[in-house]
């Protein structure tokens, strides 16, 4: 299992927030209300810090980019060699954890238009690439050997705005079918898939939902749980799957 805890984040230059995680919309609301530094750091070392800017989802205080990237940096989560997709990638800092581990290009993929700004960290390369898209929709088809996805945690019946802190928190559970859908489109064969989602008590028929669509594109004999949480109300899930 991954240790999720050998990851932690902290706020460069922090004064006080008002919320806490506790009141989970109004803290990320209040932390994307402006572009704010942190450092990612693996076992209390540095290992780069990131500038995420105004409106898109800010990693600290969370939980799953930390398993993510905990998995890759200790390479139970293999980017070497892998042209890699970053889907929903907000600062981009899975992604960026995949260049230092070798990936051999990485694509920075979200809705959101503020995510641009990757571009200028000093670990993005020559033949990485960030684009503003829903999902992958205008990727190739078997263009990548490994895609990470964080869907964004709470379920809602109503749209959102692209531009919004909400893009990063909030999602319709169609985003979660569609995204298995198009991941399964540009992996190529024998590629892996990791992502995280939360599923709640009262909504755990989704899980089988969910279950029976990556079956559609993923070979579910290869499913590993990397990482889990048991919550109050449900259950987040940080799974990998192999394309067939
Ligand atoms: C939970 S955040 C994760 C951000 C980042 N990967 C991290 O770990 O810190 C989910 C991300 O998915 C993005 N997202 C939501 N819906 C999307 C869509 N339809 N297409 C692309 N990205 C989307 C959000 O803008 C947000 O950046």
């Amino acid at each position: 299992m991954i240790r999720q805890e050998d990851v932690s984040i902290e706020l460069k230059n922090a004064e006080p927030l008002q919320y806490g995680r506790e009141e989970y919309l109004k803290f990320h609301e209040e932390i994307s209300s402006k572009e704010r530094e942190i450092t990612v750091l693996f076992q209390e070392k540095p290992v780069f810090d990131i500038m995420v800017p105004k409106g898109v989802f800010n990693p600290y205080g969370g939980i799953a980019a930390q398993a993510f990237v905990s998995g890759v940096l200790n390479e139970q989560i293999n980017a070497e060699g892998k042209r890699t997709l970053d889907l929903g990638c907000g600062c981009g800092i899975i992604g960026l954890s995949c260049i230092l581990k070798g990936s051999t290009n990485v694509v920075f993929s979200d809705l959101h238009p503020n995510v641009t700004a990757i571009s200028n960290h000093p670990l993005f390369r020559e033949q990485d690439r960030v684009t503003v898209q829903d999902l992958c929709a205008t990727e190739q088809d078997g263009a990548y050997d490994l895609a990470f996805m964080p869907f964004p945690s709470r379920s809602i019946d109503r749209p959102i705005a692209s531009d919004s802190y909400e893009m990063g928190i909030l999602r319709n559970d169609d985003l979660v079918f569609r995204g298995i859908e198009q991941v399964g489109r540009v992996l190529a064969s024998g590629g892996e898939f990791v992502f995280f989602y939360r599923v709640f008590n009262d909504r755990f028929p989704l899980y089988l939902e969910v279950t029976s669509q990556l079956a559609k594109y993923f070979d579910l004999t290869t499913v590993k749980l990397l990482w889990y949480i048991g919550e109050a109300k449900g259950h987040g899930l940080l799974l990998s799957v192999k394309k067939y």
